[in-house]
């Protein structure tokens, strides 16, 4: 698949079969993130990677999903949920502050390069993050900014042009509707 084909095709996963992800795959996908820019070259990410099943299973109630579906639909049910989770840390020893635009390149070169692996991603920003640290046990020098969820898709999400509201939604076959800006309204061209 080109980067393009990537990109277009990307879509966020919220149904996953319940198939493990080979150790090989998990790695190259935090080795992508390892391989991002990052601001003044510093470098503050580190990620725990989650994939032992009971661990996974403990972590699933601190996530929240789909905020736009009523009544908590768009949370994986049973028996979809992820297989694995990355969770994203700033090190506040190497970087006092910000931090957050690597956070962005390296989660979407995780996310790009699960896909290559036609494996489906979640990026959840709305975690409990004092449960996580607790279970984790991670320090609190680290910030835990994100928690990209990763597993098989079992759902097929499509786009389409925006037309008056950014809410995703689902159609009476469950499909996901994810309304996106078209390119003539957020394009300006030499200048405004
Ligand atoms: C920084 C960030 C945080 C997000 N947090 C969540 C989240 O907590 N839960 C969730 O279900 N989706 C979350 N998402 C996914 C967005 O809802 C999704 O990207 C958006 O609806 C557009 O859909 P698409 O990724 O298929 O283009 C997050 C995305 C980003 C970039």
């Amino acid at each position: 698949m080109s980067i393009r084909e990537l990109i277009q095709k990307r879509r966020t996963i919220r149904r996953f079969r319940q198939e493990k992800i080979e150790s090989e795959i998990l790695s190259e996908i935090i080795d992508s993130a390892r391989l991002a820019p990052s601001a003044s070259n510093l470098q503050p990410l580190e990620f725990v990677l989650v994939d032992d099943p009971p661990v996974v299973e403990q972590i699933f109630p601190f996530t929240k999903w789909a905020g736009y579906l009523p009544n908590d639909s768009g949370r994986p049910p049973k028996g979809s949920e992820p297989v694995t989770y990355v969770v994203v840390l700033i090190n506040r020893d190497i970087a006092f502050n910000g931090g957050e635009h690597d956070v962005g390149a390296a989660v979407e070169n995780m996310i790009l390069t699960a896909l290559y692996h036609n494996i489906g991603s979640c990026w959840i920003a709305s975690v409990n993050r004092k449960n996580v640290r607790a279970l984790l046990k991670i320090p609190s020098i680290y910030e835990i900014d994100c928690i990209l969820a990763l597993g098989y898709p079992d759902e097929n999400p499509v786009i389409e042009p925006i037309s008056n509201s950014v809410k995703y939604y689902k159609d009476d076959e469950g499909v996901l509707h994810v309304p996106k800006r078209k390119l003539d309204d957020i394009m300006h061209r030499n200048q405004f």
